[in-house]
């Protein structure tokens, strides 16, 4: 059989996308009041658009006021805000690229001191201080009528992105958020059927993806960016192992998601070295086999990413900071590839 290149085209729920490279999510938190974007925002995107990826996965917008990282983050938790972000969906669409927005609820995860003036009560899995949050913020414990919001929320923001003119929504799942709050056992301590074994505490996760795929209709994108661990693949284990994390891929395939996309979670994005989540990403392939699989972090050189793609360590490969040092990084590949 012949090996898959970097140039073959791959469809996703009849989304054709021309390549393998996509661009990573990165925060720019440059949103206005009504969490749509700033004319700093349309310039950046305007410009990621055309940068000759193949698909880019737009930067996480909270779900609800209360599920901010930051007080300048994109938002998809209202009507006006739907309305607001249709210039940016809509920059996507005109150069022809192939876009999903990324949705976010930061539970005890904030980024942002001036959030902490708002003064709302802080909601997480339980009542643990986060151990990546800068501010001594001690959250409270969600209840199950506030689990049940944060649901509604995220399929509420998951119909917005799709009517706000974007082909494919991402569940934010990693880095520690409130979703992977829920999955580790660190920050997770409660005894209820949300907390314990990993099939509790991927509960949430997993009934957020079943309210989405109605919510977002039979043509949209469902994609999930999962944290596998709360390690990285060199530290030793602690907090939600590989195995755990493998599981929920599987769950997540076993639900019709149609993309997953791999990080960290509570160990977060950056590990020395290149491409070092290739084998995790190769693991996820094997337990989601029918789910186009990205693998995202450290892959700086084309040819770690023809590596990647051809040995069948992933589907796609996503570029992160090496396209916010050069954004004419994959158009340069691209020609390298012809
Ligand atoms: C400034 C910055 C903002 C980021 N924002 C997001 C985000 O909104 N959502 C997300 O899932 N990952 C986010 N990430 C992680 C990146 O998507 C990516 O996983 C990480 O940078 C590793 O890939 P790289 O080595 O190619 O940069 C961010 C990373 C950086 C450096």
């Amino acid at each position: 059989m012949k090996a898959v290149s970097l140039n073959d085209p791959l469809e996703i729920r009849g989304i054709r996308l021309e390549g393998r490279i996509a661009a990573a999510p990165i925060a720019t938190a440059s949103a206005d009041p009504e969490g749509g974007p700033t004319p700093r925002s349309l310039e950046i995107y305007g410009r990621l658009a055309r940068c000759g990826a193949d698909l880019v996965v737009v930067e996480h917008h909270a779900v609800s006021r209360k599920g901010r990282a930051r007080v300048a983050q994109f938002r998809l938790d209202s009507e006006a805000s739907e309305k607001a972000n249709r210039p940016m969906a809509a920059l996507f669409r005109e150069a022809g690229c192939p876009a999903f927005v990324q949705i976010n609820h930061a539970g005890s995860q904030i980024r942002d001191e001036a959030l902490l003036a708002e003064k709302y009560p802080v909601s997480a899995p339980s009542e643990v201080k986060h151990p990546a949050c800068p501010y001594p913020v001690r959250p409270k414990e969600m209840d199950a009528e506030e689990i049940h919001s944060v649901i509604e929320s995220f399929a509420a923001a998951g119909k917005r992105a799709i009517s706000a003119g974007y082909p494919g929504v991402q569940v934010h799942a990693c880095h520690g958020y409130l979703l992977g709050q829920f999955l580790s056992p660190i920050t997770n301590l409660r005894r209820d059927a949300y907390g314990g074994k990993i099939a509790n505490r991927a509960r949430l996760l997993l009934e957020i993806v079943e309210a989405l795929r109605p919510a977002i209709g039979g043509e949209g994108v469902l994609s999930v960016r999962l944290g596998l661990s709360d390690s990285f693949p060199k530290d030793p284990p602690e907090g939600l192992t590989l195995e755990e994390g493998l599981w929920v891929a599987r769950e997540l395939a076993g639900l019709g998601i149609d993309h997953l996309d791999i990080s960290g979670n509570l160990c977060g994005y950056d590990a020395p070295g290149e491409a070092y989540f290739a084998d995790w990403a190769r693991a996820a392939r094997e337990a989601a086999p029918k789910v186009p699989v990205t693998c995202t972090g450290g892959i700086r050189k084309l040819e770690t990413a023809r590596r990647l793609v051809e040995s069948g360590a992933c589907d796609l490969v996503g570029i992160g900071r090496g396209l916010q040092k050069d954004p004419d990084l994959i158009r340069k590949w691209k020609e390298n590839l012809r």
